[in-house]
């Protein structure tokens, strides 16, 4: 997605070489305009697939997530990021540690919001290391509903999120792949 690489390098800049701050586009501030164009790009990569429920992991994921939920005519799930010290009887629960964040949080889902007979979309903002990918994909299927896809904004190709993904079979489709963040400089895949 052309525009979204233009704003990418006007607008983020390397933090270290893994991190990628994107806080005006992704993770602290939302364009709509933009977010409704990457909803309709994910709906229309998706277009072939009956996809009943669009899910996401809060925070930053819920504005694309919405937008392609928006798209597609389903209803959105963002599974709830916490430190539990109790275990939820009413929801489907997965520890799993943040990348940026250096913790283990527990990925939290009610067990009424997802069903055995849905097919569901997960929409994320970034695939780094792809633990919380993993954790909410077996939060789906613990569920028992089927994934129909996964589509994340922005692929740092040099971590193994995606490809570990795309190897379990998964159809992953990713806006924008980055493949170096070294020298203070951001390479994008493809
Ligand atoms: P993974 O799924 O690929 O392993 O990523 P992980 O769970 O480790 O990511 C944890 C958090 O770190 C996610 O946000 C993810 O978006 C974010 N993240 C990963 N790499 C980068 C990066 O290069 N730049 C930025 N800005 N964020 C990155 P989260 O913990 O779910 O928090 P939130 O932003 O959704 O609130
Ligand atoms: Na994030
Ligand atoms: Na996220």
């Amino acid at each position: 997605m052309d525009i979204l690489k233009d704003r990418i390098l006007k607008e983020a800049s390397v933090i270290n070489s893994g991190v990628l701050k994107l806080d005006s586009l992704l993770n602290h501030g939302v364009d709509p305009q933009l977010t409704m164009e990457m909803g309709k790009e994910f709906a229309a990569r998706f277009a072939g697939e009956k996809i009943t429920k669009v899910i996401t992991v809060e925070s930053s994921g819920i504005p694309v997530a919405f937008a392609t939920a928006f798209q597609l005519g389903v209803p959105l799930v963002f599974a709830r990021r916490k430190k539990t010290l109790l275990g939820e009887p009413d929801a489907y629960i997965e520890r799993v540690p943040s990348f940026t964040k250096g913790i283990v949080t527990d990925l939290i889902v009610s067990r009424d919001l997802l069903n055995a007979d849905d097919s569901v979309l997960f929409i994320d903002d970034i695939i780094a290391n792809g633990d919380a990918a993993r954790g909410l994909i077996k939060i789906i299927e613990q569920s028992g509903a089927s994934i129909s896809g996964i589509g994340i904004v922005l692929e740092k190709s040099f971590q193994a999120g995606g490809r570990t993904l795309r190897e379990l079979g998964f159809r992953l489709e990713t806006l924008v792949k980055i493949q170096s963040l070294d020298d203070n400089t951001i390479t994008f895949a493809d």
